[in-house]
């Protein structure tokens, strides 16, 4: 087995390859002054089991994906996995409105042409898996994300709207503690506004999970609330962080430690999910 790492991944890759004993593939990834995408595999990769491990967010990310799996197609290959630790496009999972299209089903069909098999992390709705149209596997890293909490030693789990409730109650379940969910509102693409519901957090340590953090309204507005109410710290841990634009500096105000895992690679990312996805690639 061998590891091709796209431009998202490399740390994550040099993990995966490093639990697993595997060697990464020697390979040239650069852009065009035009900003085109060029890979070129620089070994001979026949009879060889391959795994490509590249995120499909943002955009320039998912022409590589496709120009690295053509790359590793014309050698005699034994099989292509594809290792995507953050399915871009996951939170357009269903028509929301007429004439729109369903993006995760477009990029689940897409993604799987000239591929084995595919591993990803925390899809957005599980759901989303069956749109793959080869064998795939979902894999979970909230007991990763619960073993990092351990050591504030949280007094509660908060849920910041009704997507992460299972998520939260399962972390909270592993921590032996109580589990909340707040009631979340989108007013617009930065904006949310959020419903605490009667709970007393009064100098207690509070962790709060999403799947995703993107612009960080959502947490940034569960922060300050939770705050308001005299928590004492606000540990907050995602899988996957985007962080976009300002994200982290809205965020730093009112939470005191933030982490995410390596699905997507910034200096957040201090739980590594490289051991869950080594086991699925034995
Ligand atoms: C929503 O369904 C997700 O679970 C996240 O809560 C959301 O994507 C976070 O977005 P933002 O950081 O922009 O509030």
């Amino acid at each position: 087995m061998k590891i091709v790492s796209g431009s998202s991944s490399l740390m994550l890759s040099t993990r995966i390859s490093e639990v697993m004993g595997v060697p990464m593939v020697h390979r040239e990834i650069k852009r065009f002054p035009d900003g085109e995408c060029y890979v070129r595999i620089h070994e001979n990769l026949d009879n060889q089991d391959i795994v490509l491990v590249q995120n499909t967010h943002p955009d320039g990310n998912i022409i590589e994906y496709l120009l690295l799996v053509d790359a590793i197609r014309q050698y005699r290959i034994r099989s292509l996995t594809a290792v995507i630790p953050y399915f871009g496009y996951g939170r357009q999972d269903k028509r929301f409105n007429e004439g729109e299209p369903i993006s995760a089903k477009i990029m689940a069909e897409h993604l799987s042409e000239n591929v084995d098999r595919i591993i990803t992390v925390n899809l957005h709705n599980s759901e989303i898996i069956k749109w793959f149209k080869v064998e795939s596997k979902e894999i979970k890293a909230e007991v990763e994300i619960a073993r990092y909490f351990e050591r504030f030693k949280p007094d509660m789990v908060i849920s910041p709207d009704k997507g992460s409730i299972e998520r939260a109650r399962f972390i909270s379940q592993i921590l032996g503690i109580p589990f909340h969910a707040f009631q979340k509102r989108r007013i617009d693409s930065e904006r949310v506004e959020i419903e605490t519901g009667d709970i007393d957090v009064k100098n207690k340590v509070i962790a709060i999970v999403d799947d995703v953090i993107s612009t960080g309204g959502t947490i940034a507005t569960a922060a300050a609330l939770l705050k308001n109410k005299g928590a004492s710290k606000v540990i907050v841990g995602c899988v996957h962080g985007l962080f976009v634009g300002n994200a982290l500096q809205k965020m730093q105000m009112n939470v005191d430690i933030l982490f995410s895992t390596d699905t997507i690679e910034n200096e957040k990312s201090v739980v590594t999910v490289a051991n869950l996805i080594g086991d699925s690639l034995k």
